[in-house]
């Protein structure tokens, strides 16, 4: 395995002489970096506004500031959509690291690889990996899992409220009673309380009951997951030393003896 990696020409960039001889291997390609900060650009933005939207009536927030903050987020939200789509496409086609077979925990060797991880972690003697460990693999996994329901339940509602797409016209249709005829949609604002139909928007709010309550809880569980996910990037980094920080914007982890994996 060691040596199908430093056989690995894309992998292996350099040696650095030093009192103990580093090998730099190149593991997160431009992409893969590039998905990561937006993202986490993007996450960090959306919680903060999601933040204050929760807590719109406690702070004070005006109907109107509401729906501000609303369009705001929307409109990261669909920065952080685009760039969610590129990766689900790029494990793909991306190089080895970054495919979907080196992040989902499944294939056949998947199993021994996550005892022989655990084993060696309780034995305090870590196996390296080149590209995520297989408790790794989970992490980011249910991380992914997440940012899609966000994804998926935040494009539903922005529609309801806002009227935006991918969903707004229907759901516009649907609260304001117009059906086909658009020429009744002509003025309909995000977040206004006119020319709505009673009956069809309180069953179009019915609908969208579950994806909020779905993309609360995902908020909660996300927030909860990304400190595990930073935590447990500090802890690997400190015990290892591998460069898992820096490599998330060189692209290149550090490692003394070829990794096993
Ligand atoms: C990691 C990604 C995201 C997080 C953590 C997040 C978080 C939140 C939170 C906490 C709220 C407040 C819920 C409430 O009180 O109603 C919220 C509301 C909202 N989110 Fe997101 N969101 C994310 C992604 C998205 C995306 C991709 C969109 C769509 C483009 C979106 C659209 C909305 C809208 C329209 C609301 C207002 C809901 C309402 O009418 O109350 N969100 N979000």
């Amino acid at each position: 395995m060691a040596n199908s990696l430093l056989e690995n020409e894309e992998v292996k960039l350099s040696n650095t002489p030093s009192a103990r001889q580093l090998n730099e291997y190149l593991v997160w390609d431009r992409s893969t970096r590039c998905f990561h900060w937006i993202n986490v650009l993007c996450v960090l933005g959306l919680m903060i506004i999601g933040t204050i939207i929760l807590n719109a009536n406690t702070l004070g927030v005006s109907d109107e500031g509401k729906v501000s903050l609303k369009i705001l987020h929307a409109w990261i939200g669909y920065a952080f959509a685009a760039n969610l789509l590129y990766r689900v496409l790029w494990g793909f086609v991306g190089n080895k690291y970054a495919r979907w077979r080196a992040i989902l925990p499944l294939g056949s060797n998947y199993m021994a690889e996550l005892k022989g991880h655990i084993h060696g972690i309780r034995a305090g003697k870590i196996p390296a990996y080149s590209g995520h460990s297989p408790l790794g693999r989970l992490m980011v996994t249910f991380l992914l899992l997440l940012l899609l329901t966000q994804m998926a339940t935040g494009l539903v509602i922005a529609g309801t409220d806002l009227y935006f797409p991918p969903f707004g016209h229907e759901f516009a249709e649907w609260a304001t009673g117009a059906g086909e005829d658009h020429s009744k949609l002509e003025g309909l604002q995000p977040g206004t309380k006119e020319m709505l139909d009673p009956e069809g928007y309180a069953a179009m709010r019915e609908f969208r009951k579950p994806f909020i309550t779905v993309h609360k809880l995902a908020f909660f569980i996300l927030l909860f997951a990304i400190i595990i996910h930073i935590t447990a990037v500090v802890v690997a980094e400190t015990k290892e030393g591998n460069g898992l920080v820096s490599a998330m914007f060189t692209g290149k982890k550090v490692f003394s003896d070829p990794p096993e994996y």
